[in-house]
């Protein structure tokens, strides 16, 4: 059949009807559409989170099989064959609810040696008078502009955009000679981009944009004052090439236009934003003029189309660590074309740009205690900062506090269970959900808060296995283990059970212990223990609600004083902005990134003690009880 034939696909209960050729893959043809489906793997076959039911029609799977009306398969494994009708099942939906970017109460009154930020922006604006040409004075209108730039500066070199210069004559007249110009701070030379005319409000704004794996938010600044003239957050639409970075890292090597549509993947996330951003504000896109992106370095790869292959490939080689700022034309962004994109940037493969807009946000290197900075996603970035030195690494939790990989798994969306409380025995269960809405999984908050319950009611023990002994009707043998019946179907609102498994349990000890072993070798590698720790920063989205005693209880962090723990929300976000705003702000970053060192926890040297630490820490709280004293007599049963 030629591939030029086409077809029809029919989703319900969408009620779309989507063109499409011969020999297109069914999860590309329903993406384009932007009809909502999960693919955590990115399209790989291995998450099963795409199944759909065919409800007419027919398909082919990768195995050259036909699926027929009545049949179900996975849509990133099956081929239009002809026109197919689909049906998409709630639980293949991904349930992403709005991005939160309100930062809350406890995190914004946490004590940080906040500092005032002098605004001193990237973009610089600066009025200049200068003597208008004559035939005595016959200099060009460029060199004109530069002198009055080097005597308002003190700066020597300055080029200018294609753009300005092309505006430049008409500029300079209509200013009568006293323009307010906007260049930017290239650290080698100054370029011009646009000139104002004197008294002209507005035009000249930033972006400072946090680059997440799962979400993407930004706020609006006014670059004159430094006011924040908005904040917007959107999921990045890369989900759909996968959920974490390693299936994004697959997803571009295994497609021909892997890194393309990664690359617009993140770049329309970010131009949905501007677009919600300026609407807010009654400004004009075109008035962006520079933007400041901390992302980690797989993010930082896909927004600039760079192979990101490497970085997850033995030696773990980024292109660059450092990527010198582009023009926002080249990468696709809808303000200013001659806006300049920066970046935080990276101290190693797994420890990015948006690691380093934390520390530069926590003032890690001016705390007098030894502080330890925590960022927990897919990967557990840690940074010990100790007199002033960082040390920094990245262990590899997976996506389980994502709710990722757990069968019972999902987002902190409404609906996601954040508390749980289970007697004595665990007949009974209680819960509370996020936004009180009818349970639809469990979010990792909730899953840290469960595993603490279920140790402290005896339904599992200190090795994380299942009470067999119990007599309670929750708990049911399957092939692959226990399962535990947390909310009946009636309670939840697709009305399937909610339940947790053994291979979950398995699942989380692991995470929770490559969490705690990273923070461990950290610590060992400066001969020091927990106890030298004066404070612990928890950042991003996931530590905010977070119910802290059970994290200790669980051993996924140190056992220290709770008063020691401060939430510190989106730090990365927050550096961004003070780059942006701040040249100096910016110089700090490089400086820092440049002065972290990098623990890499699978190099030979290192390998071997980090094995050792997380295996040590695959228990409730941890083999050794004595790091967990304050959790030692909770009455848990043992082993
Ligand atoms: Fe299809 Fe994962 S199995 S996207």
């Amino acid at each position: 059949m030629s591939t030029n034939t086409t077809y029809a696909v029919t989703v319900a209960p969408d009620e779309a009807e989507i063109q499409c050729r011969s020999g297109d893959n069914l999860l590309d043809v329903l993406h384009r559409a932007d009809v909502d489906i999960a693919s955590y793997c990115g399209g790989a076959g291995t998450c099963g989170g795409c199944r759909v039911i065919v409800e007419g029609g027919e398909a082919r799977t990768a195995r050259g099989a036909t699926v027929q009306e009545g049949d179900e398969c996975l849509a990133c494994r099956a081929e239009i064959v002809g026109d197919l009708q689909v049906r998409i099942p709630a639980e293949s939906r991904r349930a992403d609810g709005e991005v939160a970017t309100d930062e809350p109460r406890h995190v914004l009154g946490a004590v940080r040696p906040d500092r005032e930020i002098e605004v001193d922006p990237l973009c610089q604006v600066t009025p200049v008078q200068m003597t208008p040409p004559s035939l005595a004075d016959n200099t060009s209108d460029f060199d004109r502009t530069c002198r009055a730039l080097q005597e308002a500066t003190g700066r020597e070199v300055f080029t200018a955009s294609h753009g300005a210069l092309r505006r430049m004559a008409a500029q300079l007249r209509d200013s009568d000679w006293e323009p307010i110009v906007l260049w930017l701070d290239l650290q080698t030379h100054g370029e011009i981009i646009d000139l104002l005319s004197p008294g002209a409000a507005g035009g000249a704004y930033g972006l400072a944009i946090d680059i997440g794996t799962t979400t993407v938010v930004a706020d609006l600044v006014d670059l004159r004052s430094g006011a924040s003239l908005g904040r917007a957050g959107e999921y990045n639409a890369q989900q759909r090439c996968g959920e974490d970075v390693i299936s994004r890292i697959n997803f571009a090597s295994q497609r021909d236009d892997g890194i393309e549509t990664l690359r617009e993947a993140v770049t329309g996330t970010i131009n949905q934003l501007v677009a919600q951003l300026t609407d807010g504000a009654a400004v004009s896109a075109r008035e962006i003029r520079v933007a400041v992106c901390a992302g980690n370095t797989t993010m930082i790869h896909t927004l600039y189309g760079l192979d990101p292959n490497n970085i997850r490939r033995q030696p773990y080689i980024p292109t660059i660590g450092n990527v010198p700022p582009l023009r926002a034309s080249e990468l696709g962004l809808d303000v200013d074309p001659d806006a300049r994109i920066f970046s935080f940037p990276a101290v190693g493969s797994f420890v990015g740009g948006d690691v380093v807009a934390g520390a530069l946000d926590s003032r890690l290197t001016e705390r007098e205690d030894m502080t330890l900075f925590v960022d927990i996603g897919t990967n557990g970035e840690i940074v010990l900062a100790a007199a002033g030195s960082l040390l920094a690494c990245s262990a590899s939790a997976g996506p389980a506090f994502e709710g990722g990989g757990i069968s019972c798994g999902t987002r902190a969306v409404p609906g996601a269970v954040e508390r749980f409380r289970v007697s004595p025995g665990g007949d009974e269960v209680s819960y509370r959900t996020i936004g009180g809405e009818a349970p639809v999984g469990v979010c990792g908050t909730g899953l840290i808060d469960l595993m603490h319950a279920l140790l402290r009611a005896g339904v599992i023990n200190r090795s994380g296995r299942f009470n067999t002994e119990l007599e309670t009707e929750r708990l049911r043998a399957t092939e692959e283990g226990y399962r535990y019946l947390l909310v009946p179907a009636e309670e939840t609102r697709d009305g399937r059970d909610l339940t947790i498994e053994t291979p979950d349990i398995r699942t989380l000890l692991r995470s929770k212990a490559a969490i705690y072993a990273g923070i461990r070798m950290l610590l060992t590698n400066l001969a020091l223990d927990e106890s030298a720790v004066g404070q612990v920063l928890i950042a991003g989205g996931f530590g905010t609600h977070i119910n802290l005693e059970a994290a200790v209880a669980i051993g996924l962090f140190p056992d220290i004083e709770r008063d020691r723990f401060q939430f510190v929300g989106n730090s990365a976000l927050r550096g961004a902005r003070e780059a942006l705003l701040s040249r100096l702000c910016m110089r700090e970053a490089r400086e820092l990134a440049g002065g972290m060192t990098y623990l890499e926890l699978s190099a030979d040297e290192q390998a071997a003690a980090f094995m050792d630490e997380f295996v040590a820490a695959e228990f409730l709280p941890h083999t050794e009880m004595e790091r967990f004293p304050s959790v030692a007599d909770d009455g848990a049963p043992g082993p």
